[in-house]
């Protein structure tokens, strides 16, 4: 939800700034702009993504050269249409303080009436805009407060989420930054330091990093950083090392990194396991929540929030928990949780998933959880994000960074850190030891049939091509695999934009069988397990009111080509796994149906990577 990124040292500004925007562009794309201190304020903003700003900066960017303080954003719209006026940075009328922000400020509305009354002019829709006359209100009046001190106290009259850069050619030698919210890192170099909103664009610079918690400002300059609590507190902050690569955020050969990351799955499950999971002695070993597993076991019941891809995993985990470790499970959506007043007290634990360890409503749920009183654990993919760090305990899910829009192999990973804690949680208590063995060998195996499952992808593409021109499809599964059918219809309406729904199989006839006709493809996945006579019934009626049939199915199984001849083979499994291998060929299918129809599957419209507006 916005990207920022902030540059002070020796070199530069502009080309690294530009650089990093590209790194961020995932986190919106409506807009990008920059601002630098060159003698004078500089600034240049376009509609649209990182790479009209950079032909305008190459025809008309000589101004910003040379430069070696910058401030840089590409935007995700929240409020005011994605257009040139309403891009940031925002300055001041006088031009003279420029600030770019990623957050929303809740009172906005009535701050620039206030404003407005005084004489302010707006140029933007945006509620951001405010916050930069703010500042340049409260700086005239008390002049002595400095850059930093007008920031502060423009924050204390603003409601609302934010992580801010603010630059003045006042005070050309610093860079003011300020988090609550939404998240902010400092890097830290030699003689040189970067601000972004995660370390995506840092870490080709430098893998040291500073995370700023809520509530702080940091006063950066080139030789030092200072920070602070928005109350002038000073703070001493832990440096962190970042263990990813460059080459890790790069796309490696592939033409789009949402197939990179989905091509990486068989890797990156071995990392999620790795030091984790051993087979031969029936052991999960969960370091990061060790000290906490007996109070998990003695859960009354466990309450799994999240949104999104995160909460489909968290229903795969919900069956997880309740076959093996037999505690009652609940999974809701955060956003409902958060407003819905829930019963939660300290017999509970609480378990948030999320990706960026940033989404606005998990983060929310995991406070009111924390107030009710319950254990909160999180399972994330972002280190040192902020669900990461106010969570009690946790396991973060090391599918290193992901930066395809459509969740891959975050989900993947999620299932694999479920399954490992269902088995941890049921160990000496549910299951016997030969099970617990049996379980993790079939979930080591999971990789290599995953890697069988991707050799069939130009089969699968052929098949994409029978589903491009659909306008609606339904995706039908039972049991573990009803989460998955959930989550390939996801994949296939927020990349390709046709509309899907995922259904269990047995409610198709509770409503959605009136859909079917032969303009509806229907993706079923029938692989063999308890549910497979049911889902063949399901089948037939699919195909007696003439839905197209596309199903995913177990090696072996030929009698499903007798019900259709599209049938993707997946490796034979036991069901707790099947999740983890049914989901590869429909994220597959999605993949290329959308690039048939010629959408950006890395950046699909209207979506985000990271959702730090509720
Ligand atoms: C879909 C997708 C989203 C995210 C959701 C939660 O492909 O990626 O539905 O799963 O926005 O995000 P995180 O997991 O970062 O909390």
């Amino acid at each position: 939800m916005c990207g920022i990124i902030g540059y002070i040292g020796r070199r530069d500004a502009a080309p690294l700034l530009l650089n990093g925007l590209k790194r961020l562009e995932y986190r919106g794309y409506d807009s990008a702009g920059m601002a630098v201190m060159n003698g004078s304020m500089q600034m240049l903003k376009k509609k649209g993504s990182v790479s009209n700003l950079e032909e305008l900066l190459n025809v008309s960017g000589t101004v910003m050269l040379g430069a070696t303080v910058g401030i840089a954003h590409t935007r995700w719209a929240t409020h005011g249409d994605p257009s040139d006026r309403n891009a940031h940075p925002h300055m001041n009328v006088s031009g003279d303080i420029a600030l770019i922000h990623n957050g929303i400020i809740e009172n906005y509305s009535s701050l620039k009436q206030e404003l407005i009354a005084e004489g302010y002019a707006f140029e933007s829709d945006t509620d951001s805009e405010v916050l930069v006359h703010l500042i340049d209100r409260i700086w005239k009046n008390d002049p002595a407060l400095g850059l930093e001190g007008a920031v502060r106290q423009a924050l204390r009259h603003v409601d609302g989420a934010y992580g801010i850069c603010v630059v003045s050619s006042r005070e050309p030698d610093k860079i003011v930054v300020a988090r609550k919210g939404s998240p902010l890192v400092i890097g830290l170099g030699e003689g040189e330091f970067f601000i972004a909103s995660d370390a995506a664009p840092i870490v080709e610079h430098t893998n040291k990093v500073v995370y700023l918690s809520d509530g702080e400002m940091a006063v950066v300059t080139r030789d030092s950083y200072t920070v602070k609590t928005i109350e002038n507190v000073e703070q001493q902050k832990r440096v962190t090392e970042l263990d990813f690569s460059l080459e890790k955020i790069e796309k490696g050969g592939f033409e789009h990194f949402m197939l990179k990351e989905i091509f990486e799955q068989p890797e990156v499950m071995r990392d999620v396991m790795r030091g984790r999971v051993r087979v031969e002695e029936g052991l999960v070993h969960l370091g990061g929540i060790h000290d906490y597993l007996d109070r998990l076991k003695q859960a009354k019941r466990i309450v799994i929030c999240a949104c999104g891809t995160s909460w489909h995993a968290g229903l795969i985990g919900e069956y997880l928990i309740e076959e093996f470790a037999r505690i009652p499970v609940e999974v809701d959506y955060a956003s409902e949780f958060r407003y819905r007043n829930p019963i939660v007290s300290s017999d509970d634990v609480v378990i948030v998933i999320s990706q960026s360890g940033e989404t606005a409503d998990t983060l929310a749920a995991l406070r009111l959880a924390r107030e009710k009183g319950a254990m909160v654990m999180g399972i994330c993919n972002v280190v040192g994000s902020t669900i990461a760090r106010e969570t009690l305990c946790g396991m973060y899910t090391h599918a290193g960074p992901e930066v395809g829009v459509a969740s891959t192999k975050a989900f993947t990973a999620q299932v694999i850190v479920l399954f490992m804690l269902a088995i941890a949680m049921s160990k000496g208590r549910t299951i016997s030891h030969e099970e617990i063995r049996l379980n993790l060998r079939e979930l080591a195996e999971v990789p290599d049939k995953v890697a069988r499952i991707l050799e069939q992808n130009d089969a699968i593409k052929e098949m994409a091509v029978k589903l491009k021109d659909a306008r609606n499809a339904l995706y039908l599964g039972r049991g573990y695999n009803f989460p998955v059918a959930l989550e390939g219809a996801l994949k296939l309406k927020e990349i390709s934009y046709i509309h899907a729904e995922g259904y269990p199989a047995a409610e198709m006839k509770h409503g959605p069988i009136a859909l079917i006709d032969e303009d509806m493809p229907v993706i079923v996945i029938a692989t063999r397990d308890n549910t497979y006579a049911k889902i063949l019934s399901n089948i037939e009626e699919v195909r007696s009111r003439k839905g197209r049939v596309i199903a995913i199915a177990s090696e072996g199984d030929r009698e499903i080509e007798r019900l259709t001849k599209d049938v993707i083979y997946i490796p034979q499994a036991s069901a707790a796994v099947l999740p983890l291998l049914t989901v590869i060929p429909l994220q597959l299918l999605s993949y290329h149906v959308a690039t048939l129809r010629g959408c950006n599957v890395d950046r699909p419209r209207n979506l985000a990577k990271s959702v730090t507006v509720e």
